[in-house]
């Protein structure tokens, strides 16, 4: 069942269009990952999904009731944590656990056990008596997440939820949230600019830039449309024509004596290729990640920040914006 089916989606502000027409369908008990840059329309587009922002056009059900005709309905079947923190300063991290839970009338039992296990999930336990205002940042993310995990919506949002959180709390809460939408078949919409947790997360993803969601498929199937493995190799003065005549290699493109070759099964073929030249200094294979599925797609990177890229990896970024 569709908990979630949205209808050319758009909103626009002013002159800007931040969501595009957007449509896509997520199933009960789904976990559906938005991944794309800042300014993609992520926000705006979970914004409407809840209701707290009108569609400028188009429309979306969630839990079956229309966000523009039945807001109240909508507003019953979700949860949603922000990107930034709406705790309350003067409570302490424990109140505002409760507190949420009474709103969300969870009953007592059942939220006395629930808080427990959060606030040990997030590493909160020690100062869950002392008021929020004196929490450091990180802090305040982690009680934020908490509390978005306590009460069990029909469709919980998330958005960017493990942005500023340390790797180790991330894995954790990732569990925590892969249990929820199993055990509880909650139906979980996240946004990220992670995309190896968008990878390992998500059932499915929608890849969102300038408002248009570009492309919308399992991790898996976004990468294996890339046609191959990446083969990467660092050679002075290439002849490339040698390679026109293996039908393996899908791709070939050049930049700074780098050549990167899009090719089937690199495993299998790997030996013939280098046997073709005899100046090959280094070699990276790898199979694509979602970011060469976004590569492909934009011609950018997702994060045009990230600086730990390898040689290979800024070969890839020149060639998928080549095309
Ligand atoms: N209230 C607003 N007024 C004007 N522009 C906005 C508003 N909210 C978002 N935008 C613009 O809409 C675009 C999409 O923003 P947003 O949905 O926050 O992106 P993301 O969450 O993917 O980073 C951006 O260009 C942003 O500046
Ligand atoms: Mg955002």
């Amino acid at each position: 069942m569709a908990m979630i089916e949205t209808d050319r989606l758009s909103r626009k502000f002013g002159d800007l269009t931040a969501v595009d027409s957007v449509s896509f369908n997520v199933e009960r008990g789904e976990i559906f990952g938005l991944l794309g840059p800042n300014g993609a329309g992520k926000t705006t587009t979970i914004n409407m999904l809840v209701t707290l922002l009108p569609p400028t056009s188009g429309t979306a059900k969630v839990n079956g009731f229309d966000i523009r005709a039945q807001p109240a309905k909508v507003r019953q079947s979700v949860g949603i944590v922000f990107q930034d923190p709406s705790l309350d300063t003067i409570l302490t991290g424990r109140e505002n656990l409760e507190l949420h839970a009474r709103l969300y009338s969870v009953p007592k039992a059942v939220w006395k056990k629930r808080i427990a296990e959060l606030l040990a999930l997030m590493d909160l336990e020690d100062r869950a008596d002392n008021i929020v205002r004196h929490y450091s940042g990180g802090m305040r993310r982690r009680l934020e997440l908490a509390r978005g995990l306590l009460h069990r919506p029909a469709v919980l949002f998330l958005d960017e939820p493990t942005l500023g959180l340390d790797p180790q709390t991330r894995e954790l809460t990732w569990r925590y949230i892969k249990a929820m939408a199993q055990q509880e078949q909650t139906t979980i919409v996240l946004t990220t600019h992670y995309m190896e947790e968008a990878d390992n997360v998500c059932d499915r993803i929608g890849i969102i830039d300038h408002g248009k969601v570009i492309a919308l498929d399992t991790p898996d199937n976004l990468e294996r449309r890339l046609g191959g493995d990446l083969v990467c190799l660092k050679i002075k003065n290439p002849d490339l024509k040698v390679l026109e005549r293996l039908s393996y290699v899908k791709n070939v493109e050049v930049k700074d004596g780098q050549v990167g070759l899009t090719v089937e099964n690199a495993a299998v073929h790997l030996k013939e290729i280098l046997s073709l030249f005899d100046n090959v200094e280094a070699v990276e294979v790898r199979t694509p990640t979602l970011n060469d599925v976004f590569l492909k797609y934009t011609g950018r990177a997702i994060r045009e920040d990230d600086t730990d890229e390898g040689w290979a990896e800024a070969a890839w970024r020149y060639q998928a914006g080549g095309r």
